[in-house]
């Protein structure tokens, strides 16, 4: 999979790609990652890549031409699935990383300053956010879409199993795990976990799932009704 980044920030994405598992998938080549700042394509003679918003209020939008014109420079930019992160996109869940999973080149243009020139969604193909709450800029979200669809391409975890286990892919979250020692402080690891008794083992593991989803994602268990 091929991933380029538009970001005013490009430093901010160095120690993300050389955390364990994705630096493994990039030193692998199961996924290229390419970062570019989109304040070089700006004509402007001082570099600037944002102005004051038409019909007035307060800060600045970023402006079209230069995040357009790093979209053109990037080679097979017309096939590639085109992303904006912004607060106002869809919301990116487990669904949607499964859907981008199986796109092979993706571009994400990370937002900034009060927002952006609407003109651009003429230029791209999906709005995504990561969550109900409002960032300074769009790298977090950028890194957060990159880490949820890449540990999903084939090669990159060893475990395959763990992935259709996990929590969201059945609307449901994890049980929870334990291991050594066996008593902590106190806290006793459940026996049946120890009983070697595996219907007993599913069934507990699946009771404490839907307990812990009905305290924690109570709209989880309303959505699989
Ligand atoms: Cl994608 N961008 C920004 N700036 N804030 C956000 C977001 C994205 N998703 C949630 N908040």
């Amino acid at each position: 999979m091929k991933i380029d980044v538009l970001t005013l920030f490009p430093e901010v994405f160095d120690g993300f790609m050389k955390t364990s598992i994705m630096g493994k998938a990039i030193n692998d080549s199961i996924v290229d990652i390419t970062l570019h700042n989109f304040r070089d394509y700006t004509l402007d003679k001082h570099q600037r890549v944002d102005d004051t918003p038409y019909g007035g209020g307060a800060g600045m939008v970023l402006q079209v031409e230069p995040i357009v014109r790093n979209i053109r420079a990037i080679k097979g930019y017309e096939t590639a699935t085109k992303i904006l992160l912004t607060p106002g996109g869809i919301p990116h869940h487990q669904k949607e990383a499964v859907k981008l999973s199986k796109k092979e080149h993706i571009i994400l243009i990370c937002g900034h300053y009060e927002g952006f020139d609407e003109r651009l969604v003429n230029y791209i193909d999906l709005e995504l956010s990561i969550g109900d709450y409002v960032l300074n800029g769009g790298e977090v979200a950028a890194w957060v879409v990159i880490e949820s669809v890449v540990r999903l391409l084939p090669g990159v975890l060893h475990n395959e199993e763990s992935l259709t286990e996990e929590s969201f892919e059945r609307g449901l979250l994890e049980y929870p795990q334990y291991t050594k020692p066996p008593v902590f402080e106190g806290y006793d690891v459940p026996e049946v976990l120890r009983s070697g008794h595996h219907q007993n083992i599913e069934a507990f593991r699946h009771l404490k799932q839907l307990e812990k989803t009905k305290k924690n994602r109570p709209d989880l268990l309303e959505k699989k009704k």
